[in-house]
């Protein structure tokens, strides 16, 4: 079984993207062969800055690193280190009908949020399923957001195989229920894009100041709280804490008694201890950059080979070979 997943270089990664993404898929390195790559591809559809792109990448195979991906297991690769991605995206793009396009949610989002539109952020889809079709992918795992995306995939893929007889496997999207969505500092979604993130290794103070920082309703302490279970830092602190250390505060905040206070407090240490141990190594990691950057340019070999292949297959069936 292949699994695959990308993640872009776009900016600091933090708890929705740890839970939502890098946590499954980090599981996922035990059931099957796994690819995972960073799309700096697709970061240049909402970032300009080559500078930063370049670090942000190094940041994320760090992130990735010290969370636990195992290279020896794991393919882990740049996804522009295959270009061959590149190519497959165009012969998918014939195949994909532009209503699919026009109706894709994380395009008519952005636009709204007032990026100017281009092609690269209308064809955005199509490069993507060409990173997953090109892997021979079977599962993905993401978040509730990429959901979308996926079914656009297979769309894709079984209209290439329509036309041109069987090249593509379909791929199935993994999104877990319970961290579909990591609600943010402010209870939106959290997301890069809204400043509300959590970030998975942020600087301690700071992160400690945004923790006690979250706005709770204006309740007393000593007032029961029979709405416990929606209150935001519990919800933050089932994900990093033990599950009896985050059910026992949520039957106390029910109960009353709970000033909101000690349970920012709560939330930001065991935050701290969650990623202790990711955090040393991700300092070990930092001293390394020639490991690091080597991890990536043997994930790259071995993703081209594969990608070879499958684009081979496509060439063939729709007879550019
Ligand atoms: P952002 O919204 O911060 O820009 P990305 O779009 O780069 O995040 O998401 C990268 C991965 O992390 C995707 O698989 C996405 O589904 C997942 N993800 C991002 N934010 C969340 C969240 N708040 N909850 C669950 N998963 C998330
Ligand atoms: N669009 C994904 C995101 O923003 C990143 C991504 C690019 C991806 N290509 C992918 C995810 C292929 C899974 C599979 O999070």
């Amino acid at each position: 079984m292949r699994i695959l997943s990308g993640i872009q270089p776009s900016g600091t990664l933090h708890l929705g993207n740890y839970f939502g993404m890098m946590k499954p898929a980090l599981e996922l390195q035990e059931k099957g062969e796994a690819f995972y790559f960073i799309a700096n591809y697709h970061s240049m559809t909402s970032l300009f800055d080559p500078v930063e792109r370049c670090k942000n990448t190094l940041d994320v195979a760090l992130d990735f690193l010290a969370c636990g991906l195992d290279p020896k297991k794991t393919v882990f690769f740049r996804q522009s280190d295959v270009p061959e991605v590149t190519e497959l995206s165009w012969l998918l793009s014939t195949v994909t009908p532009m209503g699919m396009l026009e109706r894709a949610t994380s395009y008519k989002d952005k636009i709204a949020r007032g990026i100017a539109p281009m092609h690269g952020l209308f064809a955005y889809p199509v490069l993507m399923a060409a990173d997953i079709l090109i892997y021979d992918s079977n599962v993905v795992p993401v978040g509730r957001d990429q959901k979308q995306h996926l079914e656009m995939t297979r769309d894709i893929a079984i209209k290439f195989n329509e036309q041109y007889g069987q090249t593509f496997v379909i791929p199935e999207p993994q999104i877990r229920d319970e961290v579909a969505v990591v609600p943010g500092t402010d209870g939106q979604k959290m997301s890069k894009s809204y400043g509300n993130t959590i970030e998975i290794f942020g600087d301690e103070k700071a992160t400690r100041k945004k923790i006690m920082g979250i706005v709770m309703d204006s309740r007393t302490p000593a007032e029961p709280k029979p709405d416990a279970d929606k209150n935001l830092a519990i919800q933050l602190l089932k994900l990093v804490a033990p599950a009896e250390v985050a059910k026992d505060f949520e039957n106390r905040l029910r109960a009353g008694g709970l000033g909101y206070g000690d349970l920012k407090k709560a939330l930001f240490e065991n935050y701290w201890n969650y990623f202790a141990d990711a955090r040393k190594k991700r300092a070990e990691l930092v001293a390394n950059p020639d490991y690091v950057n080597k991890v990536l340019c043997d994930g790259a070999l071995k993703a081209r080979t594969k990608a070879r292949e499958v684009l081979k297959r496509a060439r063939k069936a729709s007879g550019l070979e």
